[in-house]
C-alpha cells in the first residue's frame, strides 16, 4: 500500500504531511522515499519549522477567538466551535509564516503578516464547510462535518460567516493589494470548484482547476505575506507566489492520489476512490483515462452501467494512475521527463531555499 507514492521523506516532512497528519499516515506508511534531488532537512531547518508550528498553534487560538467570541454563544458560534475542535493540519499559515520569516530576513511574522495567516486558514476552513456540503460528505477530520451535524442551510451560513470575518480582518491591514489578493483567491476558489462539477476528463483542465480551487489561495497568501515585508520587492511577491503554486498543487494532488490510497480513517473524511465514487474525475483517473478507451466510455456514460465502477478502479489499478499522480511535477505542469522519481515538492522546496538567499 501507498509504495508508488514518490514524495521524498524530506518534502513529506516538511510540508504535506505536518503532525496531526503524520500521526495517521506516517511518512513511512506512505511509502515516502528520499529522493537524490531533495535537500535533505538541516537541524536549523527543522528547528525552524518546529518553531513556526509553534507560531502556528498560536494563531489558531487567535482564530477561534475571532469566530468564536465569547460575548456571542449563539449558534454561529456554536457551528465555528464544532467545525474547530476538530483541527485541521493547518499548513496554510504554516506556509504564510515561512515566507514572512524568509522575507522578513529572518524576523518573526509582523502582525499584518501573521492577520493573513489566520485569514488563510479561515477561508480554507469556509471552503472545506462548503466543500462538505457540495460532496455530500458527512465526515471532516475524523468528525461529523457541519453540514451532516447542523444540516445544509446552517453549513452554508457557517461557511459565509467564516468568509465575512476573514473579509473583516483582512480590511485591519489597510494594504490595498493584501485585500485583493486574498479576495481573488476566493473568486478562484469558488470557480475551482464550480470547474469540477463540470469536469470533462482533459488533464490540462484539471490541472487548471485544481490551481483555481487550491494552489491559488496558498499563492496569494505567500505573495501577501511577501509584500508586507519591510523592503518587499516584486521580484520577492513573485517567488513568494510560484512557491505557494507549487505546492498548492502538489498538495492537491497528494490528496487526490491519497483519495484512492488510504482509507476514511487515516484521512479523517471520506476515501476509498470517494471522488470517483461521486463522479469527480481526479488525476488517477485521468492518466488511466490516456491509455484506456473502456474507461473513457464508462467515463462518458458516467459510470452508469453496472460494473462500471469497478472497470474504472481495475483500469485505475492497471494504468498506475496513482503512480502517475504521484510523480507529476505538478509545479511546471509539465510530465516528467527524467527519474519517474523524481518528487513534486522538490522544486518548491529549492526555490524557498532561493527566496531564503534572494532577500
Ligand atoms: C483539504 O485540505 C482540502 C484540500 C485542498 C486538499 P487539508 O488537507 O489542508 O485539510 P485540513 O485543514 O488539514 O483538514
Ligand atoms: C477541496 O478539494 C478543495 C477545496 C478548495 C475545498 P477536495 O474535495 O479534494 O477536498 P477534500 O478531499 O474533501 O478535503
Ligand atoms: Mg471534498
Ligand atoms: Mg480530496
Amino acid at each position: 500500500m501507498y509504495s508508488r507514492l514518490r514524495v521524498c521523506a524530506a518534502c513529506a516532512r516538511r510540508f504535506c504531511f505536518s503532525a496531526p497528519v503524520r500521526a495517521r499516515v506516517s511518512a513511512t506508511a506512505i511509502g515516502a522515499q528520499d529522493a537524490s534531488s531533495s535537500t535533505p532537512p538541516t537541524p536549523e531547518s527543522e528547528r525552524l519549522l518546529s518553531e513556526l508550528q509553534a507560531q502556528t498553534a498560536t494563531l489558531a487560538a487567535d482564530m477561534r477567538t475571532h469566530l468564536t467570541p465569547d460575548s456571542a454563544p449563539d449558534k454561529l458560534s456554536l457551528m465555528m466551535r464544532h467545525h474547530l475542535d476538530a483541527p485541521g493540519k493547518l499548513v496554510r499559515p504554516l506556509l504564510v509564516l515561512l515566507v514572512s520569516h524568509v522575507c522578513n530576513a529572518g524576523l518573526p511574522a509582523c502582525q499584518r503578516q501573521r492577520t493573513v495567516a489566520i485569514v488563510t486558514e479561515m477561508i480554507h476552513s469556509a471552503s472545506l464547510i462548503h466543500d462538505d456540503l457540495i460532496d455530500g460528505s458527512d465526515l471532516r477530520r475524523g468528525a461529523a462535518s457541519v453540514q451532516s451535524r447542523f444540516g445544509h442551510r446552517d453549513a452554508v451560513l457557517a461557511g459565509d460567516h467564516m468568509i465575512g470575518v476573514a473579509s473583516q480582518l483582512l480590511a485591519g491591514t489597510g494594504h490595498p493589494l493584501v485585500v485583493r489578493g486574498m479576495a481573488t483567491a476566493i473568486s478562484d476558489l469558488v470557480r475551482g470548484e464550480l470547474d469540477q462539477l463540470g469536469e470533462t476528463g482533459d488533464l490540462s483542465r484539471y490541472l487548471a482547476r485544481t490551481y483555481r480551487k487550491t494552489a491559488a489561495l496558498l499563492a496569494h497568501s505567500a505573495k501577501c505575506a511577501a509584500v508586507l515585508a519591510p523592503g518587499s520587492s516584486p521580484a520577492t511577491a513573485a517567488a513568494a507566489f510560484e512557491l505557494g503554486r507549487s505546492i498548492g498543487m502538489a498538495f492537491q494532488l497528494v490528496d487526490d492520489l491519497l483519495d484512492f490510497e488510504a482509507s476514511d480513517v487515516q484521512l479523517g473524511k471520506p476515501a476509498g476512490a470517494a471522488d470517483l465514487r461521486r463522479g469527480v474525475l481526479t488525476g488517477p483517473v485521468l492518466f488511466a483515462m490516456q491509455t484506456c478507451p473502456q474507461l473513457r466510455a464508462a467515463v462518458a456514460r458516467r459510470l452508469s452501467r453496472p460494473g462500471d465502477l469497478q472497470l474504472a478502479l481495475d483500469s485505475v489499478a492497471r494504468a498506475d494512475g496513482v503512480g502517475q499522480t504521484g510523480c507529476w511535477p505538478s509545479c511546471t505542469a509539465a510530465r516528467p521527463t527524467g527519474s519517474s522519481a523524481s518528487c513534486p515538492l522538490c522544486r518548491p522546496v529549492r526555490l524557498c531555499t532561493r527566496l531564503s538567499t534572494d532577500c
